[in-house]
């Protein structure tokens, strides 16, 4: 076998009659099926140093065929893991899907990673939502090049909540984070603590995980990736949006419930795609935690908003129902700007906005279970005091001909940070996104939970009492024309961190700065 042949050739993106761009993904499976392949290069650990470590893996990066749809298997990228040390439930594989393994901490843990890239070209990890050093936070600015490992480390310092992790890459030719996370590099990240376990909240079989993506595919199964031409251009300006969505890697499946109270927990591990979480049958939805954990108090709403990056916490009680009913978790019908697919080009067999099923419950069998929703989740963490002598940082989203959409005038420019990109440690700011765009934007920032001061100007539509706003985000919905303030504080670490929109190809193309927090 040719090694060193194939950790040069490139990943091809072929271009495929009448369709998009196929994924053509598999040179790096010459990699991980080689003996005495590429070995780790054993450097010092990013971040956290420590003798000891509670948790240790490896997390391998890789490439590999798993079965999405019935037929052929399709080429993916994907983490596989190796717990060291620790807990045995800090890794579980998802072994029939692309996901990467579900990773489970605690706070308080201290743990080091060895991430291994098997793949043909750079890549990094960026654990999204997680409060660690800049130097772990899986920037792009230190890549791991393909057959490198590096090795990160870092204490829990987050509250209870969903994170996840996925790749982070942006080369000179610009970001790879739509096109490495689309191939499948994502997964789950579960933090617990005391006062989510005092909760008693539903757990084990209880606990339903749900990652909603949506992926296009070609005739023989493969992924594909971004239109051509004219298509191309509106992938890019809107994002893409595959024609058919996946929970946890696979076309939505029933699942056998009991009589009794579930706790589902959703990732939206989309490109760009926005979904409007409802219940068929036009029961509320009992929102009891966001991006950074629970909430202060369950909210019902009539439907629920999530983005893309975003996590919802969502309780819902059977206990009413009969055996042989069923209830479907399901996207519903919106319209948001101009995104919302009417007679856009490149005619999605999915539009944005479209109504379709994520998740069928079908109630099997009767319990005894009486597990009231406490009045009361997760209270401990006070929200960030504000006041009108808080400082203000604004920055105005606009669109740059063809080109994206940028941040203040600037797009990425590498690690350069203008001068109103740098924060002190230490401060409390609220940093406002006015929105002077006809789309929704995903406004992700790193290392840090915000708290939602407020929105204003946003025209009145189909997402509004969706919402969901109190309780902890990293990742937030900014509506067309509307601006929205973020009460931030920056704590504890300094240096480079990121902020930029979470639809991926806006990212890619550009829509993402450094920022940096001087000690
Ligand atoms: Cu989930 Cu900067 O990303
Ligand atoms: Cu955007």
């Amino acid at each position: 076998m040719n090694r060193s042949k194939s950790v040069h050739r490139r990943t091809v993106l072929q271009a495929v009659a009448g369709t998009g761009v196929l994924l053509t993904l598999s040179p790096g499976l010459l990699l991980t099926g080689c003996d005495g392949g590429v070995k780790a290069v054993e450097s010092e650990t990013l971040g956290l140093d420590s003798d000891e470590y509670d948790v240790e893996l490896n997390l391998h990066a890789m490439s590999d065929s798993v079965p999405i749809l019935p037929g052929a298997p399709s080429e993916v990228w994907r983490y596989r893991a190796e717990l060291l040390k620790g807990p045995k439930n800090t890794v579980s594989e998802n072994p029939d899907s692309y996901l990467g393994p579900t990773i489970r901490l605690r706070h308080g843990q201290t743990v080091k990673i060895h991430i291994h890239n098997e793949l043909p070209e750079d890549t990094t990890v960026h654990w999204h939502g997680l409060h660690v050093p800049s130097d772990v936070d899986g920037q792009p600015r230190l890549p791991i090049r393909p057959g490198e490992t590096m090795t990160v480390g870092f204490e829990v310092l987050d509250r209870a909540g969903l994170f996840w992790y996925h790749s982070h890459a942006h080369g000179k030719q610009g970001g790879r984070v739509g096109f490495q996370s689309y191939a499948g590099l994502a997964g789950l990240l579960i933090v617990e603590d005391e006062e989510e376990a005092d909760l008693k909240l539903p757990s084990g079989d209880n606990e339903l995980l749900l990652v909603l993506q949506d992926r296009t595919f070609a005739g023989n199964n493969e992924l594909v990736y971004m239109g051509r031409g004219m298509g191309s251009m509106m992938d890019r300006m809107h994002g893409f949006l595959g024609d058919r969505v996946l929970a946890n890697g696979a076309p939505p499946t029933t699942r056998k419930v009991a009589t009794r109270p579930y706790r589902i927990r959703v990732l939206n591990g989309s490109n760009a795609r926005i979904y409007k979480l409802a219940w068929s049958d036009g029961r509320p939805v009992t929102v009891i935690g966001a991006d950074g954990g629970l909430l202060q108090e369950p909210e019902d709403r009539p439907y629920a908003v999530l983005a893309p990056a975003q996590r919802l916490d969502i309780w819902v009680d059977l206990s009413e129902s009969q055996p042989g009913d069923t209830l479907e978790l399901i996207s519903d019908r919106f319209q948001a700007g101009m995104m919302g697919g009417m007679g856009m080009m490149g005619s999605n067999a999915l539009p944005l906005g479209s109504r379709f099923p994520l998740a069928r419950l079908e109630v099997s069998k009767s319990v005894e279970a009486s597990e009231p929703l406490p009045a009361q989740l997760g209270v401990q963490r006070q929200k960030i005091p504000v006041n009108s002598n808080t400082r203000i940082r604004s920055f105005e989203l606009s669109p740059v001909m063809m080109r994206g959409f940028a941040m203040n005038g600037r797009r990425f420019d590498g690690t350069n940070v203008a001068d109103d990109e740098k924060v002190r440690l230490g401060d409390t700011e609220i940093w406002e996104f006015h929105n002077n765009t006809p789309m929704p934007h995903p406004m992700h920032i790193h290392g840090l939970q915000f708290n939602v001061v407020g929105r204003r100007g946003g025209s009145s539509d189909s997402l509004q009492q969706g919402l969901v706003d109190s309780g902890w985000h990293d990742t937030v919905l900014v509506m067309p024309r509307e601006t929205v303030q973020l009460a931030m504080k920056f704590e504890r670490f300094d240096g480079l961190y990121i902020y930029h929109c979470h639809n991926m190809e806006h990212e890619d193309a550009g829509m993402m700065r450094y920022f940096q927090v001087r000690g």
